[in-house]
């Protein structure tokens, strides 16, 4: 069987990009790892093949890209943003959507790994600690997108989601809103138990009494269903704020109110998150926290195409990103003088 540069990689413990370096610029390495990727090529008996290795190094010219929800304008943003900056190195985006689903997260990463893209992003759904150590092994560097890696050993780009939910609160409550329900779930999902911690920190703060109505996804139909639920509560239970944990689920409330004849702002003041193109056009215009889902897409790349350069010597960077109130219809009224 033929051997590759990962092969090389793995057994030397480096990265595809290290062993390109001791290849062609060997004076920009260390010199015990120069030694220590010699002798693994001495091992296994590697051959220099300048087109094969070309391709190997730059593997299959794709790097993947695993979204939590393809059907969330949030993440075709983002990709949009990771595409844009693949394309100008030659470099093609291959999309897996989760869904929320761990079986599919696992199944497209080992879908890229058996593709030995040049690289991988990934919004995870847990700690996928492991499965990118493993990759890494093979010489492929992950960068995690939405998420901020709580480890130095790989690069991360991501929003502030506590900041962010504590605008959204302390908004409602500058509206005068009093009695506020967190719509978002599963909370075992970061970005959603990130926003519910803001929203509790804030409501502290704003004296708001803060209900939570855990939702099976974020997706419109559930947050349609949230927002029936809340719509056929007699007046005095009806919380008059909505911070749903995205605009998906806000639109979902929005429709559902709509539904039980509430009115939004008037009767309930409703805000989202993410700040997706569909809710400055929805019914009542929505508002949001916006999360620059196009740079966040385009740093990750970056970020990604920067460790396949520097290789092992490469300074893991967690970028992160500030959220931003938008103010639209759906909480312009001042709900109490
Ligand atoms: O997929 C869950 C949510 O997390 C998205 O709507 C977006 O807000 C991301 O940050």
């Amino acid at each position: 069987m033929t051997v590759s540069v990962r092969d090389v990689a793995a057994l030397a413990g480096v990265s595809v990009g290290t062993v390109s370096n001791v290849l062609n610029r060997p004076e920009k390495v260390a010199d015990e790892t120069v030694e220590r990727v010699r002798g693994a090529i001495a091992q296994l008996g590697f051959v220099r093949n300048d087109a094969a290795r070309q391709l190997r190094a730059g593997s299959s010219r794709s790097v993947g890209l695993i979204v939590l929800d393809v059907g969330n304008p949030f993440f075709t943003d983002l990709a949009r943003g990771a595409e844009d900056r693949a394309a100008r190195f030659g470099l093609s985006v291959l999309l897996g959507n989760s869904d929320e689903n761990p079986a599919r997260e696992s199944a497209y990463l080992d879908l890229f790994e058996a593709q030995q893209v040049t690289g991988v992003l990934i919004s995870p759904l847990d700690d996928a600690s492991q499965r990118i150590e493993r990759l890494r092994a093979r010489g492929i560097p992950t960068v995690l997108v939405d998420r901020r890696a709580d480890t130095s050993r790989y690069s991360s780009v991501s929003v502030d989601d506590v900041l962010g939910a504590r605008l959204a609160i302390e908004h409602l409550a500058a509206v005068g809103c009093a009695h506020v329900a967190f719509v978002g779930g599963p909370q075992h999902i970061r970005q959603v138990s990130d926003r519910l911690a803001g929203a509790r920190s804030a409501a502290t703060g704003s004296g708001i009494r803060l209900e939570i109505i855990d939702t099976d996804s974020l997706t419109v139909l559930q947050g349609r269903r949230a927002g029936n639920s809340i719509g056929q509560r007699p007046a005095a239970d009806r919380p008059d704020g909505v911070f749903a944990a995205n605009d998906l689920l806000a639109l979902g409330v929005l429709q559902g109110l709509a539904a039980t004849g509430i009115r939004v702002p008037d009767d309930v003041a409703l805000i989202g998150y993410d700040d997706i193109e569909f809710a400055s056009s929805a019914s009542v215009s929505l508002s949001s926290v916006k999360q620059p889902a196009r740079l966040i897409g385009e740093a990750a790349l970056q970020l990604l195409l920067d460790e396949i350069d520097a290789g092992d010597r490469f300074e893991h960077r967690h970028v992160q990103f500030e959220p931003e109130l938008v103010v639209r219809e759906s909480t312009a009224r001042v709900l109490r003088g």
